[in-house]
């Protein structure tokens, strides 16, 4: 998710489940083949399975960047068809692909043809005026054709007038029925849903009708749901029992980074969510936001921050 994770974020959710697939923000294709990219792609190898998203819209850059990205050890390469922002569609790329299935399935097959790793779609269930039932289906059945490994659905249309990005994640509608649907007509295509999840029950209840579930928000913001995804989605034990383990866990990660100049707030910004609704979870917060920033704060920060908090054994999961 832009803006918000980053390969430490990923770090710390790999903590909480082993099995899971975790994705990159958005990373456009100039970017990977013009920019930084061991600062772009590069990620701990106890990231595993991480996919790389792109954005873009150009078969032989796409081409190109997935190379790179197979080269750099994701297990997957995935191509961005619902971004709604305005930048990204003056690129020509993200949701605005809704409106042009022949050439994400060009994109698709050009990918295809230059790694050996999966290939997926990241798709809305339309744009504007579209009727769904026909952009989906178009969309769908071009990548198909094209060879996409899976197609992941965000459950709602992007309005790309009037609606900035944040409201396009909340204000259309969702739809969910329309991907049950989908994933019906197309039965041997693994369908992933997204939108609006908040919680592992609502999760397994989406996992009667389609093959996975994506959750963006609910991970980020409280990402102490995800200790349960292993032992409720996968029937596995947990990495961990608790958060406070999770946190011992990520200080070898965190003392490593910070000896590489890395500063403690890129890292602690990631946990606000961490002790959602636990006693002490506010003074958690606060410590970390006033003592993180400091220059030269180092790991005792976030043991004093942990300190402030009753730990508990995981949650249930539609807590
Ligand atoms: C801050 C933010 C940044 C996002 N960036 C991306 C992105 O880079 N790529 C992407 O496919 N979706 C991105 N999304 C959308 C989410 O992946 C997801 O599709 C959307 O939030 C709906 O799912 P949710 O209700 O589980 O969050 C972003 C969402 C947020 C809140």
């Amino acid at each position: 998710m832009m803006d918000w994770t980053d390969r430490h974020c990923r770090v710390f959710h790999r903590l909480m489940t082993r099995r899971a697939r975790l994705y990159t923000e958005m990373l456009t294709t100039g970017a990977i083949i013009h920019g930084d990219r061991r600062r772009l792609l590069g990620f701990d190898a106890c990231e595993h399975p991480v996919a790389l998203q792109l954005g873009g819209s150009d078969p032989r850059d796409l081409a190109t960047a997935a190379k790179i990205g197979e080269a750099f050890g994701y297990e997957e390469v995935n191509l961005n068809v619902g971004c709604p922002s305005d930048r990204v569609q003056d690129g020509r790329f993200g949701a605005c692909l809704m409106a042009e299935p022949a050439l994400v399935a060009e994109c698709v097959h050009a990918m295809k043809r230059a790694v050996d790793i999966p290939v997926t779609v990241k798709c809305r269930i339309g744009i504007d005026d579209q009727d769904p039932e026909i952009a989906l289906d178009a969309l769908a059945r071009g990548v198909i054709a094209a060879g996409a490994d899976a197609l992941i659905v965000h459950a709602r249309k992007a309005w790309l007038s009037g609606l900035s990005p944040k409201q396009n994640r909340d204000v259309p509608p969702l739809d969910y029925d329309i991907v049950y649907r989908l994933k019906a007509a197309l039965p041997d295509m693994p369908i992933i849903i997204n939108g609006g999840i908040g919680n592992l029950g609502e999760a397994k209840a989406h996992l009667r009708f389609v093959d996975g579930v994506m959750l963006g928000r609910a991970a980020y913001q409280e990402p102490w749901r995800l200790l349960g995804a292993d032992p409720e989605l996968f029937g596995e034990a947990a990495p961990h029992p608790t958060m406070k383990h999770v946190f011992e866990a990520m200080v070898p990660y965190i003392e490593s980074e910070l000896a590489q100049g890395t500063r403690l707030h890129s890292i602690t910004r990631h946990f606000v969510g961490a002790f959602h609704g636990v006693p002490g979870a506010r003074a958690f917060r606060r410590h970390l936001a006033e003592n993180g920033v400091r220059s030269g704060a180092g790991v005792d920060v976030l043991r004093d921050a942990i300190a402030l908090v009753e730990d508990r054994v995981v949650a249930p999961i539609a807590a």
